[in-house]
């Protein structure tokens, strides 16, 4: 895990993800409990390129030509870069939840490597490799502001920003239904079908914890959200995705109105 962690270029990380598949599932606590304590989120393995820049700095991407659709692609593929960066640091940083935490936040970085290297081989019949376009510098803050709180970590990181992204799946799945990209369609969906169990994921764990805490669960996850000044559930909402990954019709018509 931690070679994967540490490494600094996307096909060396998915190697080092993919050579965990073979043991992770019998991982104990008295293995996992042997991890060093993880160093700091700012030096965790990520390539030079893409050149990271402000969201406002990227042009619009939609799948209308093949430009678009690789710019999108390479969008994504950002997505799930960090995303195996994002499961990997849990796993790793918050080790001492035991072996089932550690398991699930592997299982999930194996995903986001299988995510990764789908998308990236659409791009590539598109002539685009990983990090040919500019890319997304924000999706690793909310991970270093979270880097000693697992309860913001599983809020903010899972269950706010992977679930915006199953509201963000829709629209996606359209643009590519409406030039006929089957072979990027089955991609996708294959994501989404994924996503909405890593969700589940953080979901399942922010509940644990905040039982653990006697925490009213909707309102400390608003809370954190605030106190965080993370962007809020953007609607519409993927209010199915949503449902089926734990979030109960309540919680959802709050955060609809806000
Ligand atoms: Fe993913
Ligand atoms: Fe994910």
């Amino acid at each position: 895990m931690q070679t994967a962690w540490a490494a600094t270029v996307a096909v060396d990380k998915c190697a080092a993800v993919d050579a965990l598949i073979p043991c992770y599932l019998s991982l104990t606590d008295s293995e996992e409990l042997a991890l060093a304590k993880a160093p700091s989120c700012a030096q965790i393995g990520r390539p030079e390129r893409p050149i990271c820049v402000p969201p406002a700095d990227l042009p619009q991407r939609r799948a209308v030509d093949s430009a678009g659709r690789a710019a999108l692609l390479h969008a994504i593929a950002h997505i799930e870069f960090n995303a195996i960066n994002l499961a990997l640091d849990a796993a790793w940083r918050f080790h001492a939840l035991g072996a089932l935490f550690v398991r699930d936040w592997i299982g999930v970085a194996i995903e986001e490597a299988y995510h990764f290297s789908l998308v990236t081989e659409q791009m590539r019949a598109l002539g685009v490799n990983y990090g040919d376009l500019p890319a997304h510098a924000g999706l690793w803050k909310l991970a270093e502001e979270t880097a000693d709180d697992v309860l913001a970590r599983m809020a903010l990181v899972p269950r706010l920003m992977e679930a915006r992204g199953l509201d963000a799946m829709p629209p996606i799945f359209r643009g590519f239904q409406g030039i006929g990209d089957k072979p990027s369609l089955r991609a996708l969906s294959v994501i989404a079908r994924d996503e909405i169990r890593h969700v589940a994921l953080g979901d399942q764990w922010f509940r644990s914890l905040c039982a653990q805490q006697n925490l009213s669960v909707a309102e400390t996850y608003r809370g954190l959200i605030k106190r965080y000044q993370a962007p809020w559930p953007r609607p519409p909402l993927n209010e199915a995705a949503r449902l089926a990954a734990g979030f109960d019709a309540a919680e959802l018509a709050v955060l609809k109105a806000q």
